[in-house]
C-alpha cells in the first residue's frame, strides 16, 4: 500500500489552552519499496509525525490515507513499529515479543511459533527465544523490536530512531544489519532519525524537517546504490550529501543550542 499524506497539521494544546504548531503543511508518500528517511533536529516534530502515521496521534487537520496497489486485495493496513528504546513486553519472552503482533491477529499457534522463529534467526537471535528483554544488551533488544515488527508481514514499517540509544559501534553492526534484513524484505519504510549519516547510508529518499513548527524544507534522493554506499570511493560523493543536509539544518540546530541553554 502506498502511504500518502496531505496537508497534513499538527496542533498540540496543553491544559491551559497553550497552543504548539508542532508541524505544518505535510505532503509526502511513501511509494512502493521505498526507504524513506525523515530527517530534522530534535523537536522538529518527527515522532509526531510517525505517531499520527500509526494512527497513535491525532491530526489537526489534512489527512493520512493508504492506497493500494495494483493486484492488492483490500485490507486494512498492517503496520510495523520500531522505537528508540522500551518498547518490548518485559514479562514476556523474545520468542512471545516476537509472535505479539501474530496473537492479535488471531494467526494460530503453530504458525506464529514458526514465523516468530524465522524472524529471531533472521535477527540473528536463534538460542536466545526464551530470554526476557532485561537479559538482552541493548543491540539485542533493538533486534527484537524489528523482529517484532516484521512479522506481521507490515504494509509499511515505522522507525523512530531505532539506532539512537546504542553506543556507537553496536549502532553501526545494526544499521548494516538493518539495511541487509531491509534489502531481503523491501517493504515500504518511513525512517525517522536526527543522524544524518544514517538517512544518508540508508534511504532512498530523504526528507528535511525545519524547525517548529515543522516543514518540509526539501527532499533529496540518495543517488548511490544502496550497496556501495559503504565503499572508499563513493566516499566524496556520501559526504557532499550530508553536508547538503547539514546545511540545511544547521541554523534550526544551532538556534535549538540556545534556547536548550537558556532553559
Ligand atoms: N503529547 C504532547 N503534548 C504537547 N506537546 C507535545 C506532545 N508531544 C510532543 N510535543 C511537543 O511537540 C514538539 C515535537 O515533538 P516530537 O514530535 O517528539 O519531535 P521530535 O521527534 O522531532 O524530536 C516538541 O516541542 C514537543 O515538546
Ligand atoms: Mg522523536
Amino acid at each position: 500500500m502506498r502511504l500518502i499524506m496531505e496537508s497534513v497539521n499538527k496542533t498540540y494544546r496543553d491544559k491551559r489552552g497553550q497552543e504548539t504548531h508542532v508541524l505544518q503543511d505535510i505532503d509526502l508518500s511513501v511509494e512502493k519499496d521505498e526507504f524513506l528517511a525523515i530527517v530534522g533536529p530534535s523537536g522538529c516534530g518527527k515522532s509526531t509525525l510517525l505517531g499520527m502515521v500509526a494512527g497513535l496521534v491525532p491530526l489537526t487537520s489534512g489527512s493520512i490515507s493508504f492506497a493500494l496497489e495494483d493486484g492488492q486485495s483490500p485490507h486494512a493496513p498492517r503496520i510495523g513499529v520500531v522505537f528508540q528504546e522500551h518498547a518490548l513486553f518485559p514479562w514476556r519472552t523474545v520468542q512471545r515479543n516476537v509472535e505479539y503482533g501474530l496473537e492479535v491477529q488471531r494467526i494460530g499457534k503453530r504458525e506464529r511459533t514458526e514465523r516468530a522463529r524465522t524472524l529471531i534467526d533472521m535477527v540473528g537471535l536463534s538460542g536466545f527465544e526464551q530470554r526476557y528483554p532485561h537479559q538482552l544488551s541493548g543491540g539485542m533488544r533493538q533486534r527484537v523490536g524489528i523482529a517484532r515488527a516484521l512479522a506481521i508481514e507490515p504494509d509499511l514499517l515505522l522507525m523512530d530512531e531505532p539506532l539512537s540509544a546504542l553506543d556507537a559501534q553496536v549502532r553501526q553492526l545494526l544499521q548494516e544489519e538493518l539495511l541487509r534484513i531491509w534489502e531481503q524484505h523491501r517493504q515500504k519504510t518511513l525512517y525517522v532519525t536526527h543522524n544524518i549519516a544514517e538517512a544518508v547510508a540508508m534511504a532512498d529518499r530523504i526528507v528535511v524537517l525545519s524547525r517548529r513548527p515543522g516543514r518540509i524544507r526539501a527532499v533529496l534522493t540518495v543517488e548511490i546504490p544502496r550497496a556501495e554506499r559503504s565503499l572508499p570511493d563513493r566516499q566524496t560523493q556520501v559526504a557532499e550529501y550530508q553536508r547538503q543536509i547539514w546545511d540545511l539544518i544547521r541554523s534550526d540546530a544551532e538556534q535549538a543550542l540556545y534556547e536548550d541553554v537558556r532553559g
